[in-house]
């Protein structure tokens, strides 16, 4: 099966809208919140750049060696154990659990956006109100948003790689890139920027604790899309004269300054209006939603803007976490991309459905362990575990499997000094640090 090749901007766009999603605007700054700021940035911003970087390019390389679909890219360029080597691929179903709620979040996205035109709550109590109601009741809601999101994914992705996905990138991209600069530019005239500056970086270590550590390391594989495929199917579409450094950098690049900017913002909103670096999930929903109350009718301008903006980002990565699966039912199984598309929205459409059930009273009680409900428990596997395991698998598979002169034929150029350090990083600093993630989350150091 041929596979359309992106165009050179289409690739960053695509690549950079995949990273650039509800993991930089809505989860970022919440978790940031949780833990305390400074010192979660900065465990974070390590990461990216010292594993971060390194796993993208391993992964990107997959992708354009073996250009095809996930499972059969580790299968082709594995010399040797092949068989078991293709696992690497299926870590695509990662992308499809995140979907689950994914999705689900998407809605509640696109709830906001048809009320906040008219609407604004007039405290944070009453922002809270409304979210908890929606939350804990407003299955009908819920399920009706969830709904258009997925025909809105179902029907991009069945488009395929150019027609669907890269043209979607194309026009959201630089439309949220506009959006959050505007209302960026107009946070950095309110008193309150530097206090959202000083939560940003000034490290307060104080509130880490191992889960904050393990959180930081997933956040970073989540932002950047790692670990799960998106990036190595997205790059089995590459041109043959890509380069695949610059790629990453922009991706990088592009991934960290928005969830920056995004929570620079955030953050001198909250403070600006009251509400402050308010915990969870709710962030954008409770504390935001009431701070734009008070900017009066220009509140609900930015509001509309800064959820449709936020809706961008979250589409543009949806794509992405689908299009692994898909493509590997087109390529193996023979089935068309309707086919494909249609059955793996169903998928994560359907537990979507259970998933917001773990949030309503009445049915939440059966769908909560450990303290966790089923929500948080797919959020936090996948983040947390699936996905640093898949990017571990990918460094690995890079710096010891494939055949070190072609991967090097490929690189050195490209990476010219620096190609040692990356190689040593594959090999050495990636599994090692997740080594140590794991064991961590497993609660034996
Ligand atoms: N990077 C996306 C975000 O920050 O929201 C989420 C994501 C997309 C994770 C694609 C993994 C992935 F493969």
């Amino acid at each position: 099966m041929k596979i359309a090749r992106f165009s050179r901007l289409g690739f960053i766009l695509a690549a950079a809208g995949s990273a650039v999603g509800l993991g930089n605007i809505w989860k970022f700054p919440y978790i940031t919140g949780i833990y305390g700021g400074g010192a979660f940035v900065l465990i974070y911003l390590f990461t990216v750049l010292l594993i971060g970087f390194s796993v993208m390019i391993a992964e990107m390389l997959i992708g354009y060696m073996g250009r095809k679909d996930g499972v059969t890219s580790f299968e082709e360029l594995a010399p040797k154990h092949s068989g078991m080597w293709k696992f690497g691929g299926f870590q695509g179903l990662a992308g499809l659990f995140i979907m689950t709620f994914y999705s689900v979040v998407i809605g509640w996205i696109f709830h906001y956006i048809a009320t906040s035109i008219f609407y604004l709550p007039s405290s944070a109590k009453e922002a809270e109100n409304v979210f908890t109601t929606m939350l804990h009741t407003g299955f009908t809601t819920q399920l009706f948003y969830h709904t258009v999101a997925f025909v809105w994914i179902t029907y991009v992705v069945n488009k395929g790689i150019k027609g669907g996905i890269e043209k979607m990138n194309m026009i959201l991209m630089p439309s949220l890139v506009i959006i959050l600069s505007a209302m960026f530019v107009y946070a950095t005239t309110l008193d309150t920027f530097s206090k959202a500056v000083d939560f940003m970086f000034l490290p307060d270590w104080s509130k880490i604790n191992s889960e904050a550590f393990v959180t930081a390391v997933g956040h970073a594989f989540f932002t950047l899309s790692l670990g799960m495929g998106a990036i190595m199917t997205y790059s089995a579409s590459l041109p043959k004269d890509a380069n695949i450094v610059k790629n990453t950098l922009w991706v990088v690049f592009l991934d960290t300054t928005i969830a920056i900017v995004a929570g620079l913002m955030l953050f001198t909103f909250l403070y600006q209006y009251g509400a402050g670096p308010a915990k969870g999930p709710g962030l954008v929903f409770i504390s935001l939603p009431a701070a734009f109350y008070e900017m009066g009718v220009l509140g609900n301008i930015f509001a509309v803007l800064f959820f449709i903006a936020l809706a961008f980002a979250g589409l543009t990565s949806s794509v992405s976490l689908v299009e692994p699966m898909v493509q590997y039912f087109i390529d193996r199984s023979g089935w068309s991309r309707l086919k494909a598309s249609v059955s793996m929205g169903l998928f994560f459409y359907l537990i979507g459905i259970i998933v917001i059930l773990s949030n309503i009273d009445g049915y939440k009680e059966f769908l909560t362990w450990g303290g966790k409900n089923l929500f948080d428990w797919i959020d936090f596997t996948t983040a947390a575990i699936m996905l640093p395991f898949g990017g571990l698998i990918m460094a690995i598979f890079v710096g010891f499997v494939i055949d070190k002169k072609k991967v090097e034929s490929i690189m050195r150029p490209q990476l010219k000094f620096a190609f040692d350090i990356w190689y040593f990083s594959l090999r050495y600093i990636v599994p090692v640090s997740m080594f140590v993630v794991m064991l961590n989350l497993m609660g034996i150091i």
